[in-house]
């Protein structure tokens, strides 16, 4: 008999139990939801599970403080960690954040050897480096959202300016996941047709940089945490790529060995994704101008690894 696919939710917050919620109602297999905070995740589970029947949709749904419940997951998606409050930048979360993901990644790992891990909490570049480290996985079966979600506000924001459907607007948001990603215009198309036929310079420029603020903005406007619907849509559209074996082109932090001049950090970029997690990197062309922002991007990830480092060797 075929075995239902399993996917653990280690955090059962705001990104981690709506995560749950799409990757139940999509069927994509039997989902876990883990958290520190006891008896929490127990209810968020069990009232999903009683979604099932009205959505019409059937999951096994287990909330959990154990991960001897997350055992043999296909898929991990580790949300745990602090969300950013009005003022706090992404990198300000470094510190707590990398004892967190460290403890989930370690915990996650010797539950489920064999899984692919989704990275989810910021900042999250650094995060990847974090849970490569404390899972002892290839860097292949570790991989990091953001670019989907960047990407998602970029093309949300285009459809906006356009009056079109999101649905036609094919683009790729780069780099590290912060105030330096780097929307590639020269990659952005709405069926085929290039966006600079279509929008003049300066909306187009309004909206990369709405679009590299665009975290920042919900969080000043929910003032007691960030985004978490089109985050939670995003991870689940790697899990799925991953458990159904789509090989997709998707934008995800993945650890560069070379690809775009990256030498071994983990950045957004295309990245074709598979039921072994990293199946490749995909080069695409860059102008200068977009070459020069992602090695600034990249840059800034490399500030915060060796931040961390430091922070480690202090103890
Ligand atoms: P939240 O505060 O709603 O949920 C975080 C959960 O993690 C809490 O329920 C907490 O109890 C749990 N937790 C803390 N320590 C834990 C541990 N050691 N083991 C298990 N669970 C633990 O926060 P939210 O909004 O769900 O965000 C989660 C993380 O995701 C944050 O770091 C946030 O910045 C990040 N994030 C990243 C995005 C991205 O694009 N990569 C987008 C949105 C959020
Ligand atoms: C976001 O971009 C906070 O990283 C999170 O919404």
């Amino acid at each position: 008999m075929p075995r239902r696919s399993k996917i653990s939710v280690i955090g059962a917050g705001n990104v981690g139990a709506t995560a749950a919620h799409w990757a139940a109602s999509k069927e994509l297999g039997d989902v876990v939801l883990l958290d520190i905070a006891e008896g929490m995740p127990q209810g968020k589970g069990l009232d999903l599970l009683q979604a099932g029947p009205v959505e019409t949709f059937d999951a096994r749904i287990k909330g959990t403080n154990d991960y001897a419940d997350t055992a043999g997951s296909d898929v991990v998606i580790i949300t745990a960690g602090l969300p950013r409050k009005p003022g706090m930048s992404r990198d300000d979360l470094l510190s707590a954040n990398m004892k967190i993901v460290g403890a989930c990644a370690a915990g996650a790992a010797k539950a489920s050897p064999e899984a692919i891990l989704i990275i989810v909490s910021n900042p999250l570049d650094a995060m990847c480096h974090v849970a490569l480290e404390a899972s002892g996985f290839p860097s292949q079966r570790v991989v990091g959202m953001a670019g989907i979600l960047d990407t998602a506000r970029y093309r949300a924001f285009l459809g906006e300016a356009l009056n079109m459907s999101v649905k036609d607007i094919q683009a790729l948001v780069l780099g590290g996941h912060g105030d330096t990603m780097v929307p590639l215009i020269s990659s952005t198309a709405i069926s085929g047709i290039p966006i600079t036929e279509l929008l003049p310079k300066d909306k187009l420029d309004a909206i990369v940089e709405r679009t590299r603020k665009g975290g920042g903005e919900i969080v000043a406007l929910l003032k007691t945490g960030s985004a978490y619907y089109a985050p939670s849509a995003a991870s689940v559209q790697m899990a799925e790529a991953i458990l159904k074996d789509q090989r997709r082109i998707l934008p995800c932090a993945a650890l560069c060995r070379g690809e775009f001049g990256i030498k071994e950090l983990y950045c957004g970029v295309p990245v074709l994704l598979g039921r072994n997690g990293v199946e490749k990197i995909i080069e695409v062309p860059l102008t200068a101008d977009e070459k020069k922002a992602l090695d600034h991007s990249a840059a800034a990830v490399k500030e915060l690894v060796d931040a961390m480092a430091k922070l480690k060797a202090a103890g």
